[in-house]
């Protein structure tokens, strides 16, 4: 399919993209499992940058999932698809220049290595949000874990769903030792001299 096409060359790029907004481009790839804190610590990581005038986007499972990727279920397959089109959309937004956190479970250690490899090592940073299974469960803000115990939800990450926890992630958050605040303040601080111009 791709062999009759050619990639064209933008006039702008992404150095001149980022340099008008005073900054570089990064994407803070956040992964753990259902309820451990990810799309909490994310909101608040994307308040903190925007104080700091920094120009962000957020991208976040349950989002994504009603819109672009509308048509993948949580089959191995359908994860792998998901990650492989998010790692899509982080690359198109580092092009543009924008500081981006995304928050998916992203439970496989090689759909991880993908992302990293489509966005570019330079620009990708894995956080890994710890927090245990028993605490996950017991936090349930959603009410899928008890569904998942019961029976009526299949292929649960964590459940009857393999979670692979990052080996080397770039950052670690446990979620137990550091409540939200603190877990910005960490990230924030890892940023320093990273994402200025
Ligand atoms: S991923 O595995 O493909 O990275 P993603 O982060 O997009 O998952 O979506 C996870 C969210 O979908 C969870 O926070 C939860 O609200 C919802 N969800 C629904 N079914 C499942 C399931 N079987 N496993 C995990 N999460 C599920």
């Amino acid at each position: 399919m791709a062999e009759n096409l050619v990639a064209h060359q933008m006039v702008i790029d992404r150095s001149q993209r980022s340099a008008i907004k005073q900054q570089r481009p990064a994407v803070l790839w956040f992964t753990g499992l259902s309820g451990a804190g990810k799309s909490t610590i994310a909101n608040a990581l994307e308040q903190a940058l925007v104080e700091h005038h920094r120009h962000t986007y957020l991208l976040d499972g349950d989002n994504m999932r009603l819109g672009l990727c509308r048509d993948l279920g949580f089959s191995d397959d359908d994860r792998t698809e998901n990650i492989r089109r998010i790692a899509e959309v982080a690359k198109l937004f580092v092009d543009a220049g924008l500081i981006v956190v995304t928050a998916f479970i992203s439970p496989f250690q090689r759909d991880r290595a993908l992302a990293r490899e489509v966005i570019g090592d330079a620009f990708f940073v894995e956080v890994y949000i710890s927090t245990p299974l028993p605490e996950c469960e017991s936090r349930d803000p959603k009410g899928l874990y008890k569904k998942a115990r019961s029976g009526a939800l299949k292929n649960f990450t964590g459940i009857d769903s393999l979670y692979e926890p990052p080996v080397n992630p770039d950052i670690c958050i446990d979620t137990l030792e550091d409540d939200v605040p603190n877990a910005v303040a960490k990230i924030m601080q890892y940023l320093v001299g990273r994402i200025e111009p």
